[in-house]
């Protein structure tokens, strides 16, 4: 898995032409880095004029998808046009949620939901994220297998996402559900599935509203669901809108964070010199959160939609065209991140990384997720864990959410 082109591979001897990088099998066999070393060598801006999902421009280099990111009028993100993933998206599936909305709207809605992620609610979380990690962490067993992402990842971000909605703890399993389902595109798609995911997601949406009720008739708190129901840009949101906005922020911050806890056990167990930087000085560890999060990153993609002609890195783009930008390929660009494959906690600019996007849409659970991820090493260090994987992962097959299904791991007392 070099991020090095080989002389040979196919990666390097397929025509530009005919390249594809929303091909599943390069995600479910861990096998996308020489492709995307070989676009950004030879196509940083790379048109793809037939995929499953339509024609579709790629952008791959750090500096061109900063570019982009920064140009929110020109580079839409809104759903009116198909929405943020490679997936064009409409008709029931096309929800409205601000991060694919574009401004006045997308800004008064993230203004809303801010506040829950500011640096004085963070520091109420933490309290209660450490607490629930390390009641987790107590749980699991030395030098037996078992698996990493349900016991672990999963179990950890789902407390997270509870903590924050202030969601009834007894039911934070739901909120794996919802997200599980709301999350899944394959099934939205699939005839067989469509309808029971669209139940799920009534069901949720159902369920918030009576937390919704219960909040307004109370004095406002911090809590998501409190600061929803009180305000004026999203109390008044209709139906679907409460629906995509709310899968937003369950899917937003459970994949994501959850997938990154997984890649932090694969990635420290192929680095194991890193995590024993981190035994010999915990104080490293605020340093090799962005690091751990850029070498995964654990959303692909976002993907944009062009509203009038442009130029990005010498290619013409034209008003309607699909624009996607490889934040997996700009967190291996070597310009910017040299020896870019490597986990190196004491790389200087680790967080320039684009795993959390760039510009106005930038993550605004990015934080808490840093806060979850720092908690969850502080306190393995102290019980002296060391994770070794025991056996091969199971990758996620698709290109847009990009993470593990299963990892085996033995954890040992160091
Ligand atoms: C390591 C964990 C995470 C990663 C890698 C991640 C990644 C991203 C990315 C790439 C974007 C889009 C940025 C862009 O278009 O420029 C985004 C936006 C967003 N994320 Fe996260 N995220 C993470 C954790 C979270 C958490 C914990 C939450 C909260 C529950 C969250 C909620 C959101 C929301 C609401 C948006 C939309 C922001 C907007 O459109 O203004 N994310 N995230």
């Amino acid at each position: 898995m070099a991020t090095q082109l080989r002389a040979g591979d196919p990666a390097d001897t397929t025509a530009l032409t005919a390249i594809d990088v929303t091909d599943p099998g390069l995600y479910a066999h861990d096998n996308w880095r020489p492709w995307f070393a070989r676009l950004r060598r030879d196509a940083p801006v790379h048109y793809c004029a037939d995929s499953p999902f339509g024609p579709y421009w790629s952008v791959c280099n750090h500096a061109d998808i900063q570019a982009v990111e920064a140009r929110p009028d020109l580079f839409s993100s809104s759903h009116v046009f198909g929405g943020i993933t490679v997936v064009d998206l409409f008709g029931e599936f096309n929800l409205p949620q601000f991060i694919a909305m574009d401004r006045p709207r997308h800004g008064e809605q993230r203004r809303v939901v801010a506040p829950s992620f500011g640096p004085s609610e963070i520091a109420r979380m933490a309290q209660s994220v450490r607490q629930r990690t390390v009641e987790l962490l107590d749980t699991l067993p030395f030098d037996t297998e078992f698996d990493w992402v349900d016991t672990v990842s999963i179990e950890l971000t789902t407390q997270m996402l509870a903590i924050l909605f202030d969601f009834p703890w007894e039911d934070r399993r739901k909120l794996t559900l919802w997200s599980d389902w709301g999350g899944d595109i394959e099934a939205a798609l699939n005839p067989a599935t469509k309808d029971v995911r669209q139940q799920h997601l009534i069901d949720m949406t159902n369920y918030f509203d009576r937390l919704f009720a219960e909040r307004k008739a109370l004095p406002p708190t911090a809590d998501l669901v409190s600061l929803m129901a009180h305000s004026d840009a999203m109390g008044d949101m209709d139906f679907q809108e409460r629906m995509g906005n709310l899968i937003l922020l369950i899917v937003g911050g459970n994949d994501t964070t959850r997938n990154s806890m997984s890649g932090a056990a694969h990635a420290f167990h192929q680095y194991p010199g890193q995590w024993q930087k981190l035994i010999d000085d915990p104080a490293k560890i605020p340093a090799a959160v962005p690091e751990v999060i850029r070498w995964q990153t654990p959303l692909a993609h976002m993907r944009r939609t062009c509203v009038a002609d442009t130029e990005v890195g010498g290619q013409m783009i034209k008003a309607g065209d699909k624009v996607v930008m490889w934040y997996i390929s700009g967190n291996r660009d070597e310009s910017v991140f040299p020896d870019a494959e490597r986990l190196d906690i004491g790389r200087p600019n680790a967080r320039r990384h684009l795993a959390f996007g760039f510009g106005v849409h930038r993550c605004v659970g990015a934080r808490l997720a840093e806060l979850q991820i720092q908690i969850l090493f502080e306190e393995m260090l102290k019980r002296r864990m060391t994770v070794t994987v025991t056996g091969e992962p199971e990758y996620v097959a698709q290109s847009f959410v990009h993470g593990y299904r299963k990892l085996p791991v033995v954890i040992r007392r160091h």
